[in-house]
């Protein structure tokens, strides 16, 4: 089967587009004939740095990169009772997702609703779980609640803005300008052109922020949040200065790395189906052309998500 694989890691050039063998079924898994894969910073991260790379993938080389797909089932082992032969699904894998078959734990994985296309699919476990956790697992975000969310118009950020509004929320978002009708188009209340107005001299007194951007964001959003309230940050460096200011404020800054589980997915799966969360895809890019698509997600430029198709 073609996969694309690392020997190394590195630059997007260090992305290799073969042929390896297709993987053998172990118990509790099934295995899926991908369609599209979902693309996320995480992708480049881990694709740029050898340690970071051994960390999430182990030793083992050539790896293979690839955390959110859709497709479609192929064969299953003997233990799975709910997935058949056929069935359309979509989910997050532990890497191993840049592959034509690739074999999966069902424990993230979920049935595509039919009103949405694989592209879809794909590009919704990461940004999705990511959202959830942040604003209803740990955020606890209610009807009334005055909500901020930083890069609104990246991937975590247009998924938030539909889940804070679908919760009640008022939603002040930021991005630049060219993506202020896209953000408003997903229903957030107020816009910020972060490029022409410094957030903290406009907003004040929210009830919780999300921060995907870290630094000098994470820092001031601390002054603009209630006593009491909350910012998740899913910026998981460099955030000890800003949990002393959190803790000297009486704010609670919580630092997030999504892990996702069936529930999750099954809701995430349950308001696509309702049409409540609509996934914009801004790019989709052949199977050979992941280099690109990398490269793309390297400009932190994205708006919504791209996918790669096979
Ligand atoms: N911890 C976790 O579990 C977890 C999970 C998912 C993602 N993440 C992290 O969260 C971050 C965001 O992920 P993502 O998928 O949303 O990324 P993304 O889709 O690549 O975000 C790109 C968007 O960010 C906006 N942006 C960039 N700088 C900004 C700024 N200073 N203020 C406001 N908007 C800004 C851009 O809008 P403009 O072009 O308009 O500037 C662009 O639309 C990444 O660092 C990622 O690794 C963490």
């Amino acid at each position: 089967m073609k996969a694309i694989v690392l020997n190394e890691a590195g630059g997007a050039d260090k992305l290799i587009y073969q042929d390896i063998e297709k993987p053998v079924l172990k118990n509790g898994e099934i295995l899926v004939r991908t369609k599209n894969i979902g693309m996320n910073p995480m992708d480049v991260h881990i694709r740029g740095n050898e340690q970071i790379l051994t960390r999430f993938m182990g030793s083992e080389r050539p790896a293979i990169l690839g955390w959110d797909i859709s497709g479609e089932v192929v064969e299953k082992a003997d233990d799975i009772t709910d997935f058949e032969i056929g069935d359309a699904v979509f989910g997050l894998t532990k890497g191993k997702g840049y592959a034509e078959y690739v074999a999966v734990k069902t424990d993230l994985m979920v049935h595509k609703p039919a009103n949405i296309s694989y592209a879809e699919a794909a590009a919704v476990p990461v940004v999705g779980i990511t959202a959830w956790e942040a604003l209803i697992k740990i955020g606890n975000v209610k009807k009334g609640d005055r909500v901020l969310i930083h890069a609104a118009s990246g991937g975590v950020g247009y998924m938030a803005i539909q889940l804070a509004k679908h919760l009640g929320a008022t939603v002040i978002a930021t991005s630049s300008g060219k993506n202020r009708d896209f953000v408003l188009s997903l229903g957030a209340d107020q816009h910020i052109d972060y490029t022409t107005e410094k957030f903290y001299e406009v907003v004040k007194d929210v009830d919780f922020v999300l921060d995907p951007i870290g630094g000098e964001t994470r820092m001031r959003s601390i002054d603009v949040v209630k006593k009491n309230g909350t910012i998740v940050s899913v910026v998981p460096i460099q955030y000890e200065e800003a949990q002393e200011k959190a803790r000297e404020k009486g704010v609670n800054l919580i630092i997030l790395l999504g892990q996702g589980n069936k529930e999750e997915m099954e809701s995430l799966a349950g308001l696509l189906r309702k049409g409540i969360l609509k996934v914009h895809i801004s790019a989709v890019y052949p199977f050979s052309q992941m280099a690109n698509a990398h490269l793309q997600i390297e400009s932190k430029r994205t708006v919504g998500k791209i996918v790669v198709e096979l």
